[in-house]
């Protein structure tokens, strides 16, 4: 996977692997696909904030099958830090899925990276990606990155693979926002 487009506002540097981010974080962050040894990790932060309501909860055999989607952010010294995943909807929609940046490293602009991340993997796809979506808790995070408020009736294949089961679905706490990638 390349990871090509990564905001100004961070001091970049190519990495065999990734991008080295040298920003906001106090360590230098780099950003690559998942691995099969990143599971446990993903798995750990994941239940950790399911437990907390804050994210939706994740099994491992979804993951496993999930993989692809999957980019993670590490330490220099590869340390894990946070994963996202961009999830094809078809017709050229893609959910940011499983937005996640561990205790320790947050606010310190890494979720932000990861974001950043995914819209360049969307921006990389053939066929063309026509729009990113996310339904969130931080719209504000999504905002400063370019994604607009948008109504999450747009989404209706979300809607039906999530939302639905949700025991939330007709309270629901979270704001879609998208980056429309064809306009
Ligand atoms: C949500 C989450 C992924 C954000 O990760 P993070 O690494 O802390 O994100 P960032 O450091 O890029 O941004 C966090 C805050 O830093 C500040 N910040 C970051 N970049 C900034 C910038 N360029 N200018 C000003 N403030 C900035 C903002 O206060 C921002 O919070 P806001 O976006 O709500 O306004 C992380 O808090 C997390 O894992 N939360 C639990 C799981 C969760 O809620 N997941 C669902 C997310 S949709």
């Amino acid at each position: 996977m390349n990871i090509l487009h990564i905001s100004a506002s961070v001091k970049t540097s190519g990495a065999a692997a990734g991008i080295i981010l040298m920003g906001m974080a106090q360590e230098s962050i780099i950003l690559v696909p998942a691995a099969e040894a990143d599971l446990p990790a993903m798995l750990s932060l994941f239940d950790d904030y399911a437990q907390r309501q804050l994210m939706l909860p994740r099994t491992e055999a979804d993951l496993r099958a999930n993989m692809g989607n999957f980019i993670v952010a590490k330490s220099a010294e590869g340390v894990f830090v946070g994963a996202a995943a961009l999830r094809p909807f078809g017709e050229g929609y893609y959910e940011v899925r499983s937005l996640a940046v561990a205790r320790g490293f947050i606010n310190a602009g890494v979720g932000s990276r990861l974001v950043e991340a995914l819209l360049a993997k969307a921006r990389a796809l053939e066929p063309p990606a026509r729009c990113v979506f996310a339904l969130t808790k931080r719209p504000n995070l999504f905002r400063r990155l370019g994604f607009r408020l948008a109504y999450r009736e747009r989404f209706p294949a979300k809607i039906w693979a999530d939302c639905r089961q949700c025991p939330k679905y007709e309270l629901c706490d979270e704001t879609a926002v998208e980056y429309r990638l064809d306009q």
